[in-house]
C-alpha cells in the first residue's frame, strides 16, 4: 500500500492496535525464531527491562568484548596479508559476519562463548533453508510434509532449542548460587525477569522460559546478519570512494592515533557516523518493515480495516527523490554533516532502525560495534576494490552484495 508521508509517520507510530507482522522469508523462520514478529507487551515483561537490556550505559560494557572481536579479525588478515607481501585480495563478507557473531556470542552469551558459536552456526544454516524455501512454489501446509529440508529445518530448530535451554539452566543455576553478574545480555535479561515475577508476586508475570530462549534466538539472529551487512557495504562503498575512505582516517587518526578506541572518543567520530548513516540510506539491511493493524484506524483520509496488513517500504524511501533531492542514488555523507534531523528535515525518511514504539533496541548497539570495527580496519589497512568484484546488490534475509565483497587490503 502506496501512502503519503503524513500517512507513512502514522503507520509508524501506530502503537496500540498495531502489531509487527511477519514478511515472506520472516515469518518462515518458524515462530520460534522470529520473536520479532511478537510485541514487546506480549511479553509480560515491562519495556523498560526490556530496554534496559540496551541502555548506552550497559551497552559501555560491552565494548571490550567488541574490541576483542576485532582485534581477532585484525590479526587474520594481518596474517594474511603478510603471507601474501603487504596485499592480499579477499571476499571480507564472511569474515565481517564472523565478526559480528563473535561480538554477539561474546556480549549475549559471555561465559557460553562455544554453546554460543554454535548456536550462531544453525541459525545460518536455518536462515539458508528457509530463503531457499522461499524461493519455491509455496502452498497450505507445505511446511508440514517430510520433505528433507522440511526435517532438517526441524532438526535444526530442536538442537538450538536444546542448546539455548542448557545455556539458560546453567545461567540460572549460577544466579541462584550468586556467581552470574550482569557481564552479558543473558544475565541481565533473566534478572530483570526474576525482578518483574517478584515484584508482581505473581507466577503469570514476567517471561516464560519459552519466552526468553525466543529472545535469545532473536538477538542472534537480526543482531548478526544486519551489522555484518552494514560493515560489509560500508568497506564497498569507502573503496568505491577513497576520498571518503581517506577523511575517515585521517578523523580516526586525529582521535585515536593508532591506539585502541574508547567510548567517549567513537562517540565523537563525525565523519565516521556520517559515512555510516548515508550507508544505511543507501543499503539499509533491513529494505521492508511490516505492520498489522488490529483495529480499524483513520489514516489521514483512509480507512484502515482491522487486520490490514501495511508494509513501509524503507529502501524505496530512502532513494526516494521527492526526499532526498536529485542525488539521491549517490553515495554523499555530507548530507548527514549537520545531523539526522537536519538530513531528513525532521520528515520520516531515514528509517534504517524502524521508527516509532517500534524502533530497533539494538541500533546503539550496532552503531557501537560498526564504530569500533570500522575504527580498526582504517588504523590497520587501506583497501580497494578488487577488479572481481560485482556490484549486485540483493535481498536475502538481508540486502547484501550477492557476489560477495571481494576487496584488496594493503598493510599501513
Ligand atoms: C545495522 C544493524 C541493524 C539494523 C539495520 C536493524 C534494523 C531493525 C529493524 C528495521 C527493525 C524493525 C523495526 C520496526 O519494525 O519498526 C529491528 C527490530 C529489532 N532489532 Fe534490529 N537492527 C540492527 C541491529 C540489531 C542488533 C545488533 C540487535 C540486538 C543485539 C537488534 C535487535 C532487534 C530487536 C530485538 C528488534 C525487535 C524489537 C521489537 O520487538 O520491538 N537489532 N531492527
Amino acid at each position: 500500500m502506496a501512502m503519503a508521508e503524513e500517512e507513512e509517520k502514522e503507520v509508524l507510530r501506530l502503537p496500540a492496535n498495531a502489531r509487527r507482522s511477519g514478511g515472506g522469508t520472516a515469518t518462515q523462520l518458524d515462530s520460534s525464531t522470529l520473536h520479532l514478529l511478537k510485541r514487546r507487551d506480549d511479553l509480560n515483561i515491562s519495556l523498560e527491562s526490556f530496554l534496559a537490556l540496551f541502555s548506552l550505559c550497559f551497552i559501555q560494557h560491552m565494548l571490550p568484548a567488541m574490541h576483542a572481536c576485532c582485534t581477532e579479525m585484525m590479526s587474520k588478515w594481518e596474517e594474511l596479508v603478510s603471507e601474501k607481501g603487504g596485499s592480499c585480495e579477499l571476499d571480507v563478507s564472511p569474515h565481517l559476519q564472523n565478526l559480528a557473531a563473535n561480538v554477539i556470542a561474546r556480549t549475549a552469551f559471555g561465559s557460553s562463548y562455544e554453546e554460543g558459536r554454535r548456536i550462531f552456526e544453525l541459525q545460518m544454516q536455518l536462515a539458508s533453508l528457509v530463503f531457499r524455501l522461499s524461493q519455491s512454489m509455496s502452498f497450505p501446509g507445505r511446511r508440514f510434509l517430510p520433505t528433507k529440508i522440511n526435517k532438517r529445518i526441524k532438526a535444526i530448530n530442536n538442537e538450538v532449542q536444546i542448546l539455548v535451554r542448557g545455556v539458560i539452566d546453567e545461567r540460572e543455576k549460577a544466579m541462584k548460587l550468586g556467581g552470574a553478574g550482569d557481564e552479558d545480555l543473558l544475565s541481565v535479561l533473566l534478572k530483570a525477569n526474576l525482578r518483574e515475577i517478584n515484584e508482581h508476586a505473581n507466577k503469570n508475570a514476567g517471561m516464560s522460559i519459552d519466552d526468553v530462549i525466543k529472545e535469545c534466538k532473536l538477538m542472534y539472529f537480526v543482531g548478526q546478519e544486519t551489522t555484518a551487512q552494514l560493515l560489509v557495504w560500508a568497506m564497498i562503498m569507502l573503496s568505491l570512494h577513497p576520498n571518503w575512505q581517506t577523511r575517515a582516517r585521517e578523523e580516526v587518526q586525529q582521535v585515536f592515533g593508532n591506539n585502541k578506541p574508547e567510548y567517549n572518543g567513537i562517540n565523537h567520530l563525525k565523519i565516521v557516523t556520517m559515512i555510516l548513516n548515508e550507508i544505511l540510506r543507501l543499503y539499509p539491511p533491513a529494505i521492508m518493515m511490516y505492520r498489522v493493524n488490529h483495529k480499524e484506524t483513520m489514516l489521514g483520509d483512509m480507512v484502515i480495516p482491522c487486520g490490514t496488513n501495511i508494509m513501509v517500504p524503507i529502501l524505496f524511501v530512502h532513494h526516494d527523490r521527492d526526499l532526498w533531492g536529485e542525488d539521491s542514488e549517490e553515495f554523499n555523507p555530507e548530507r548527514f554533516s549537520e545531523g539526522v534531523a537536519k538530513a531528513t528535515n525532521k520528515q520520516a525518511s531515514f528509517l534504517p532502525f524502524g521508527w516509532g514504539p517500534r524502533i530497533c533496541i539494538g541500533n546503539n548497539f550496532a552503531m557501537l560495534e560498526a564504530k569500533m570495527a570500522l575504527v580498526m580496519i582504517l588504523q590497520h589497512f587501506s583497501f580497494e576494490l578488487s577488479p572481481s568484484y560485482i556490484h549486485t546488490p540483493s535481498f536475502r534475509v538481508t540486502l547484501q552484495p550477492q557476489n560477495g565483497a571481494h576487496i584488496i587490503l594493503h598493510k599501513i
